[in-house]
């Protein structure tokens, strides 16, 4: 009998991605997560008996999933604003600049005020939790006490959470809504001292400059310095919009392009993600495959506010790391489920523009939204599907949930329910969600195990 005891037993059908394979199906298995949330083992369902005696475990301890109900590995969101939830579904009129300036920035300002920030912050990680996100890449706003509340938040509530305290120093639009060079190095350090002392398990800080028109030259060399001093992820986002590439060309013409600003400013890592990259060029995403930075795929944002559409098959095919993001508020939908549709369709459209754009699969971009998205945020070592010996971050899904939203009319293979759930499914068929080991969802008053 081993040491270790395992705390939670399932068996039935799993479904999940690999490097080699987007979907890969395994039906009867029998999956063990350990004391500390990790994966143990992950066998044949006709192996139950020898596991039991290996592991130490009783058949009635063993949950067996019902017709109709699979594990997946849990959603990961690897682009969300936190703060721009209290107006998501509205104000998506205006494209980028002007959208920023009329609606984000004035809301953003808002968060001066912890109790506003507290309301808003536990329904946003209420939410995603309850549409499956286990991990989230947050960007906050520029006050560093109501970001470190919204890691509080994701901690207390049990999502995994890279969360960022936003740095600009550029900002005409909205007074007050803007940091001097030295407040914004030396509050992003003191955001960072702060969260780590926490020593929360799953929420870690994320160096957060906004974007190249929002920080000067010296703000974004000093984060770039800060996040390879304490070696932590960076974000921000690069050519969503044309206009944005415009005055990005205007405002730094010593650089090569975009993604040469952020190189030479050492924003690029293996640590880094960048949301949209709607308009990077091939040499521009030679440099990401370069550096290990990656992509947040956000379509639903890039057509609600008109930007552009993403090529992910190109992007694919130049081997750069990418994952999906809902971009809320930009993106009006907290949803990763939504933003596995949006993919799906935003491909068709290039499809539908050009016949030999090799549209992508709904295995594709399930993979995008699990490992992918995990792999995009550097955290595959950790959490993006079942291997032994990952936290087993995932979700159970029923299918036919009598009050859900999609009916079956007959037997039909795993394949075809997960198709199903991620075309039709929403918070009513993830009956139960996991964070390391953790039931997260249904909310209990108190932490369940
Ligand atoms: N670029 C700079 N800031 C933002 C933001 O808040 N949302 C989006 N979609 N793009 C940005
Ligand atoms: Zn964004």
């Amino acid at each position: 009998v081993c040491n270790h005891p395992v705390k939670h037993i399932f068996r039935g059908t799993f479904v999940h991605s690999t490097q080699d394979t987007p979907l890969k199906i395994l039906e009867d298995n029998v999956l063990g997560v350990d004391d500390d949330g990790k994966i143990a083992f992950i066998e044949s369902g006709k192996d139950v008996v020898s596991l039991s005696h290996k592991w130490g475990f009783k058949a009635s301890d063993v949950k067996q999933l019902e017709l109709h109900e699979f594990i997946m590995p849990g959603l990961v969101d690897t682009h969300i604003h936190a703060s721009q939830y209290s107006y998501t579904g509205t104000a998506l009129d205006l494209p980028l600049l002007q959208w920023l300036n009329t609606y984000t920035f004035p809301v953003e300002a808002k968060y001066k005020d912890l109790t506003f920030a507290d309301n808003v912050y536990n329904k946003v990680v209420r939410r995603t939790l309850m549409n499956g996100t286990t991990t989230a890449c947050y960007f906050a706003t520029i006050h560093t006490d109501a970001s470190l509340l919204l890691g509080e938040i994701a901690n207390k509530l049990g999502q995994r959470a890279l969360v960022g305290k936003v740095c600009m120093n550029c900002n005409n639009a909205v007074e007050h809504y803007k940091e001097s060079t030295e407040e914004s190095s030396e509050e992003t350090k003191r955001f960072i001292h702060e969260l780590l002392k926490k020593k929360y398990p799953h929420v870690r800080p994320v160096v957060t400059p906004r974007f190249a028109l929002s920080c000067c030259s010296a703000l974004m060399r000093d984060l770039g310095d800060i996040a390879k001093n304490n070696n932590l992820h960076i974000q921000s986002h690069i050519s969503e919009n044309k206009e944005e590439c415009e005055a990005v060309k205007q405002l730094f013409p010593e650089f090569e392009s975009y993604t040469d600003v952020y190189l030479k400013h050492n924003l690029l890592t293996d640590k880094t993600v960048m949301a949209h990259g709607c308009y990077l060029s091939d040499a521009e995403l030679q440099v990401f495959r370069d550096t290990g930075a990656s992509i947040s795929h956000c379509p639903n944002s890039n057509i609600s506010i008109c930007s552009g559409l993403l090529d992910v098959r190109n992007v694919l095919n130049h081997k750069v790391k990418i994952g999906l993001g809902t971009d809320v508020a930009g993106g009006y939908s907290p949803s990763i489920l939504d933003a596995i549709r949006r993919a799906l369709d935003s491909s068709k459209v290039l499809t539908i523009q050009d016949p030999s754009h090799q549209t992508l699969t709904f295995e594709e971009v399930f993979r995008l939204a699990t490992l992918g998205g995990s792999q995009a945020l550097s955290l595959d070592s950790e959490t993006g599907n079942f291997e032994v010996g990952k936290d087993f971050d995932a979700l159970l899904v029923n299918v036919c949930a009598p009050e859900g939203p999609m009916d079956i009319c007959g037997p039909e293979p795993p394949k075809v329910l997960l198709e199903k759930f991620l075309n039709l499914g929403d918070d009513r068929n993830i009956r139960e969600v996991y964070v390391a080991g953790r039931r997260v969802v249904p909310f209990a008053e108190t932490a369940s195990c």
